[in-house]
């Protein structure tokens, strides 16, 4: 009775994120953000090594092969290549729902095109320590108009 009530309880915590989305990857049940390495900085606006470009999204902690959910429930419009076809990690989605639209780049969906609900898994994270040996992995997660995304997450 007790494991059960202490499955219940994981479940319940694991589905509650610190914004009104919900959990994003596997094994970060906040959404933690990552936070700078030798890379880079995970938060909204970071600078970026080119000095031009601003990182206009949040870096969601996800470990390689994790699973990654839906962090509302929409329809997935389509792929998204963020590195444009160049490299094993390019890949990801375009989601629309709920009053929201967002784009989480480095995952390989279960599809590009569909229904999703909250909490369904929507892909897995791919291997990032191949190209970015050392970064913190995470799923990239930005607003379809580049807004800030922090509050939701
Ligand atoms: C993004 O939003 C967060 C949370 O509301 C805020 O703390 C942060 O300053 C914002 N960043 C920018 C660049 O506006």
């Amino acid at each position: 009775m007790l494991i059960v009530r202490a499955i219940i309880v994981a479940t319940l915590i694991s589905s509650v994120a610190a914004g009104p989305w919900g959990q994003i990857c596997a094994g970060n049940p906040m959404n933690k953000a990552r936070g700078c390495d030798g890379y880079g900085c995970g938060y909204y606006a970071a600078p970026r090594k080119d000095g031009r470009r601003k990182h206009l999204g949040v870096d969601v902690i996800c470990r390689d092969g994790s699973t990654v959910y839906a962090p509302f429930s929409g329809m997935i419009e389509r792929r998204i290549n963020p590195h444009g076809g160049s490299s094993v990690i390019d890949n990801g989605v375009q989601l629309r729902g709920s009053g929201f639209c967002v784009q989480m780049f480095y995952i390989r969906p279960v599809k590009y095109r569909g229904r999703i609900n909250k909490g369904q898994t929507i892909g897995e994270m791919m291997p990032m320590q191949r190209v970015y040996p050392g970064i913190t992995s995470h799923v990239h997660v930005q607003k379809c108009n580049r807004f800030n995304v922090t509050r939701y997450l």
